[in-house]
């Protein structure tokens, strides 16, 4: 059976095979009064609704809707987040207000180290519900499809509780959940010193083979950052996991141009993220690699340090997409309507950039292309109902979410 969804103003990213750059980023298809066919969860057919309605035969259908004119885009692909944790943060917050800095925080033990100690001390089970209760907000925001990181665990026992808490949220929730390692997220407390060995004889040695085995997290991932994790640390992870087949992105550039977007570029990462602080030829070279820059502003916003330049990489030729950066540390949101808004207003991207960005190119950035990250035949029926006029009101209707009803596969999910 089928069902058909009507009377709809469709506006949506047209794949091509790769990630929309330069000015194709800005191409959006509209669709005035369309229609959407769909069976099994996929759209079967999608455009103009005389087009679809031609010669249907509508016993075939289990349930019609006629959406009044309403606004539709693609569900938000959200391809970075950390919203696997146990505690949130709120005190730290309060003291980067008062003038710390975020890794000043860290270096004294607390930020990253602090959630670490934070999933030691909970039940799977209280991970799991916080966990849950945070990808379920993201849902009803318009978030159809989250990359979740590990990283909070940086041993193989709490990474791997982690990692599966991450697998029940995909089972548990409609959302479809891409699994992170990010076990190189901080350096250990008892490695403080040895982060070298840290890199090759429990990164690399121990913990990416068994998470490679137990076939549990998809990317790997690392924070390639002053007093984190180096560059040359991060090429050894990331090679030995490609190696191994994991997919790559790095956490570059954030706080310090140390060259993680060159890396990015140079072992042809699928994605560099943050890249605040990231040079101009790095990011080129990044274009040019085909590595998709996922930009996080609400990270920005809530760190208060100047945005990346999302405008210019558009202009260089470098495919953007965004994400919340969801974590209880540098940024606190799992609202992708906000990230949408900052990206129009902070970072000077069109409005039909910023919904590439939160779509098609998101969903390349975690390798979900083909499946999802626009409308179109073949693809899931995974659609966001908007209160407004045009995909314009998301940034327009500040601090509203304007996301009226989130469908997954076809059926209303919120
Ligand atoms: O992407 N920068 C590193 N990781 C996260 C923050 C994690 C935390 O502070 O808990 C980020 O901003
Ligand atoms: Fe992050």
């Amino acid at each position: 059976m089928k069902k058909l969804y009507r009377n709809m103003r469709i506006f949506t990213p047209v794949d091509g095979g790769k990630p929309l750059a330069g000015a194709e980023q800005a191409k959006i298809s509209e669709i005035k009064k369309g229609a959407m066919l769909v069976a099994d969860g996929l759209i079967e057919k999608i455009g103009a609704e005389e087009e679809v309605t031609k010669g249907l035969d509508r016993s075939q259908l289990c349930f019609e809707k006629d959406f009044g004119g309403a606004c539709v885009i693609p569900g938000f692909v959200d391809p970075h987040t950390h919203l696997c944790f146990a505690k949130r943060r709120e005190d730290e917050f309060g003291m980067r207000l008062a003038g710390l800095p975020y890794l000043e925080i860290l270096k004294r033990g607390g930020g990253i180290l602090s959630s670490v100690n934070a999933v030691k001390g909970a039940t799977e089970e209280q991970l799991f519900e916080t966990t849950k209760k945070l990808a379920l907000s993201a849902l009803a925001k318009g978030t159809t499809t989250i990359e979740i990181k590990s990283g909070y665990g940086l041993s193989l026992d709490l990474e791997l509780k982690m990692l599966e808490v991450i697998r029940r949220v995909s089972f548990e929730t409609p959302l479809d959940v891409v699994p992170t390692f990010m076990g190189a997220h901080a350096v250990p407390q008892e490695w403080k010193n040895e982060a070298d060995r840290f890199v090759d004889e429990i990164l690399i040695g121990d913990m990416l083979p068994k998470i490679k085995a137990q076939g549990i997290a998809e990317f790997c991932d690392v924070f390639c950052e002053e007093g984190v994790f180096s560059v040359n640390q991060s090429r050894r992870l990331l090679k030995a996991a490609k190696a191994m087949g994991f997919d790559t992105k790095i956490h570059a550039d954030e706080v310090h141009d140390l060259g993680g977007a060159g890396l990015a570029a140079e072992l042809a990462t699928r994605s560099a993220e943050h890249l605040l602080a990231a040079s101009e030829d790095n990011l080129r070279a990044m274009g040019k690699a085909g590595s998709i820059a996922v930009l996080l502003p609400a990270t920005a916003y809530s760190l208060k340090k100047p945005y990346a330049q999302g405008r210019q990489m558009i202009d260089w030729g470098v495919p953007v997409a965004m994400a919340t950066d969801c974590n209880p540390g540098s940024c606190f949101c799992e609202s992708v309507p906000f990230i949408f808004g900052l990206g129009v207003m902070n970072m000077d991207l069109t409005v039909e950039e910023a919904l590439t960005a939160t779509t098609l190119n998101a969903a390349y950035a975690i390798n979900r292309a083909k499946k999802l990250g626009s409308l179109e035949a073949g693809k899931q029926a995974d659609f966001v109902v908007l209160d407004g006029e045009t995909p314009t009101t998301l940034a327009y209707h500040a601090g509203s979410t304007s996301v009226e009803e989130v469908y997954k596969l076809g059926e209303k999910v919120a």
